[in-house]
C-alpha cells in the first residue's frame, strides 16, 4: 500500500509543491490503469527534474567516449585500444565507467564484433579488420547517476547486406520512438521495434533487452523487442529506460561463451547489429538522454 499523502502535504516527488498541485492527478490515472490490469511503474522508477539533470551530466561523459571512438577506430586496432579510449575519456571527465567490475565484468566497456551480439570482452588479441561491424557500449556512472549507449561502426570496406543491417537497426530505434508517448504500453514500441526489423528480414533477439535506469545501472522495467501492443509496463511522464535492440541477419537464437561467461553470440554464425539510446518518457513524448 502507498502512504496517503494529504492533498496540501509536499508531493513524494521532491518537488517541493503540494500534492493536489502536483502527481495528485497522475496517481489518480496510474491507479486507474492498475485497476484495469495494466502493469504500471512504482513511484521509486519515476525521475525528479534533478534526476533528469544528473542523468544528463552522466549521459556527456557516455557520448564524448563514442565520439572519441569515433575519430580513432579503424582497422588493426584492437579493441583493447578502444577500451583505453573509453576509460580514460571517462576517467578524465570525472567519471567512473559503470561496466568496470560490474558483476564481475573485467573491463569498461563492451565491443561486440560481427556475430558477436553483445557484451563482447576487449583484448589486446582482437584486431579489427577490414570489413567489421562492431558494437560499442558504453555506460557510465556519474555523481551517482547512469548513462547507458552504444553505436555501431564500420571498418573500411562493409559488405552491402552488413550495412544495411546497421543502418535497419538504427532506423528500428526510430520506430520504436514513434510509440513511445505517455500512457502507451512499453509493448507498443518494443512491438514496433520488431516488425520493422521483421518485414526487412530480420530477427530480433529475445533473450536480453533493454532495462529501466537511474540511480541504477540496471532497473525495471526490462524492455523487450519482441512484445505485443498493449503489454508491458505502461510508459508515464518521468519513466526512464533504454531502447537497445539486437538483431541478427539470420536467426534469433544466441548463446553465452562457456569459458568468459559474457561474450553473447548469434547460434548460427549469422552478424548481428545493436544501437542503443537512453531516454526519459515526458509529458508529450520523450527526450532523447543519451544516444
Ligand atoms: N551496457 C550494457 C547494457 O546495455 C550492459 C553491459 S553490462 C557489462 O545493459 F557488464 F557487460 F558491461
Ligand atoms: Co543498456
Amino acid at each position: 500500500m502507498l502512504e496517503k499523502i494529504g492533498r496540501n502535504d509536499p508531493c513524494w516527488c521532491g518537488s517541493g509543491k503540494k500534492y493536489k498541485q502536483c502527481h495528485e492527478a497522475f496517481d489518480e490515472k496510474l491507479a486507474d490503469f492498475k485497476s484495469r490490469g495494466f502493469q504500471v511503474p512504482s513511484r521509486k522508477l519515476i525521475k525528479t527534474p534533478a534526476d533528469i539533470e544528473g542523468i544528463k551530466e552522466s549521459a556527456k561523459i557516455n557520448m564524448a567516449c563514442l565520439d572519441n571512438v569515433a575519430k580513432e577506430i579503424r582497422a588493426g586496432m584492437s579493441t583493447e585500444e578502444i577500451n583505453k579510449i573509453v576509460h580514460e575519456t571517462t576517467i578524465s571527465m570525472g567519471g567512473i565507467p559503470a561496466p568496470l567490475n560490474y558483476e564481475g565484468y573485467p573491463k569498461s566497456v563492451c565491443t561486440s564484433i560481427n556475430n558477436v551480439v553483445c557484451h563482447g570482452i576487449p583484448s589486446d588479441d582482437e584486431i579489427l579488420q577490414d570489413g567489421d561491424i562492431v558494437n560499442v557500449d558504453c555506460s557510465t556512472l556519474y555523481n551517482g547517476y547512469f548513462s547507458d549507449s552504444s553505436r555501431m561502426y564500420m571498418i573500411g570496406d562493409v559488405e552491402e547486406k552488413h550495412k544495411k543491417l546497421v543502418e535497419t537497426v538504427k532506423l528500428s530505434i526510430e520506430a520504436g520512438l514513434k510509440e513511445v508517448k505517455p500512457w502507451k504500453c512499453l509493448g507498443d514500441m518494443g512491438h514496433a521495434v520488431h516488425m520493422f526489423c521483421k518485414e526487412r528480414g530480420y530477427s530480433v533477439v529475445r533473450d536480453i533487452g533493454g532495462h529501466g535506469i537511474g540511480k541504477e545501472f540496471h532497473e525495471d522495467p526490462w524492455v523487450s523487442f519482441v512484445s505485443k501492443p498493449g503489454t508491458e509496463m505502461l510508459m508515464v511522464p518521468g519513466l526512464c529506460f533504454t531502447i537497445e535492440p539486437m538483431v541478427n541477419l539470420g536467426k534469433a537464437d544466441v548463446f553465452q561463451d562457456a569459458d568468459d561467461g559474457w561474450t553473447i553470440y548469434t547460434d548460427d554464425d549469422s552478424y548481428s547489429a545493436q544501437w542503443e539510446v537512453q531516454l526519459v518518457v515526458t509529458e508529450d513524448g520523450y527526450e532523447l538522454l543519451c544516444w
